[in-house]
């Protein structure tokens, strides 16, 4: 048992948030506790205090600690690792790894993330290159019927499966290592997209053995915005380079993906403030608060909406979101639906869309109350 009660006020004066607004949308942009900006507010004073040191000199050392911390905390060799400022950085960079062919395909599931479907739409029109969905049933019983999903797809022309780690739209864990193995048997190479996973899933990359992994460090680390990272397998390590060519070209993956041109490092450097943060609580306890904030939302929000729950609860299928059809709704009237909530009663949450349905996904972190979630539940009662 921690020695904190989620969502006391103690731990809401952690956070920045505004209190008059409900924010069950950690999953959407994880807020940063007010310690951690105090520590990257302390390296941006002495970045601007010595600034050659700080950027030209200092760096690469630097980097090179949190980069041990990080590893071990997803079980990545530091030599494949490096600093993204985002999830879609690191996608981008493995897409472009491939040496793209006409009429290559590329195995997504339709639960995927858009911007990655966008990033896959651009590999089209440049290269010929396919996509092609694995539908993965929603509701869904059990993690085999995801493995089936892809299995139906993959083929001889698929050139790279890209697994979402955790689903956005639908909130679902995917079994990443049986994806990987599954790819893997058809010689299929694999990105995955573990937006989500940082944090929040016991990661150890080098057992997990996809090709390439990319993750944010601002979601469930709750690092400063801008800190993510990208593990490169060492097949891959001498044919992945960063996407914008500076001064470290051909001299590594450090060089290269952590100098692209000058920029503010501090949310990288910051990282190891929020290891700290959740060290102090306690990830363990963090993880298991903020699934069973989720776990009893769900329900309470699917028994308001009149909804069966679309997967069962099995805490390997999802973590500390959630998505629960809104039957009334299209996923179309998503952003309406968001806006008037947020207009009208000041709740923060996500209305995503997949298979032209709507679901509203709701998140847990250790400053939600139990309350939040009865109040959004009261709402969409009101607007059956
Ligand atoms: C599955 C998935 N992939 C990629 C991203 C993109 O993350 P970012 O905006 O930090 O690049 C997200 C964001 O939520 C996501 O859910």
């Amino acid at each position: 048992m921690p020695s904190w009660t989620s969502g006391s006020a103690a731990l809401r004066a952690r956070w920045a948030l505004d209190p008059t607004i409900d924010y069950l949308n950690h999953g959407s942009f994880g807020a940063t506790p007010r310690a951690v900006l105090a520590a990257q507010g302390a390296l941006r004073d002495e970045m601007e205090s010595s600034l050659v040191e700080f950027l030209a000199r200092r760096l690469p050392a630097r980097l090179d600690a949190v980069r041990s911390r990080v590893g071990a905390l997803v079980g990545a060799d530091p030599a494949g690792l490096v600093f993204v400022p985002n999830a879609t950085h690191g996608v981008d960079a493995a897409l472009d790894a491939i040496d793209w062919r006409p009429g290559d395909e590329v195995v997504h599931a339709d639960h995927g993330y858009n911007a990655v479907k966008q990033a896959l739409r651009r590999l089209e029109h440049r290269f010929g290159v396919k996509r092609v969905d694995a539908k993965v049933p929603f509701p869904l019983a059990d993690a085999g019927q995801v493995v089936e999903a892809f299995a139906a797809v993959i083929g001889p022309k698929t050139r790279l499966v890209i697994v979402d780690h955790i689903t956005s739209a639908t909130a679902l864990v995917f079994p990443a290592a049986d994806l990987v193995a599954l790819a893997h048997r058809h010689g299929v190479p694999v990105l995955v997209d573990g937006a989500h996973a940082p944090g929040l899933l016991d990661l150890d990359l080098r057992a997990l053995d996809a090709d390439f992994y990319t993750g944010n460090l601002h979601k469930w680390v709750c690092a400063p915005k801008g800190a993510a990272l990208f593990w490169v397998h060492p097949r891959w390590r001498e044919t992945v380079h960063a996407r914008v060519t500076s001064h470290g070209y051909g001299n590594g993956l450090a060089a290269e993906f952590e100098w692209t041109g000058t920029f503010d490092p501090t949310a990288w450097l910051a990282v190891p403030a929020a290891l700290d943060h959740l060290d102090e609580l306690g990830l363990l306890d963090v993880r298991a608060n903020n699934h069973a904030l989720v776990q009893e939302g769900r329900e309470r929000i699917a028994h308001a909406l009149g909804v069966s729950l679309p997967h069962p609860d099995d805490a390997s299928l999802y973590g500390p979101m959630a998505a629960i059809p809104v039957p009334w709704a299209k996923a179309s009237e998503g952003p309406t639906l968001n806006a008037r909530l947020y207009a009208e009663h000041r709740i923060e949450v996500p209305f995503t869309g997949y298979d032209e349905r709507c679901f509203v996904r709701i998140s847990g972190q250790v400053y939600n109350r139990p309350e939040q979630y009865v109040r959004l539940a009261e709402v969409l009662r009101s607007w059956r």
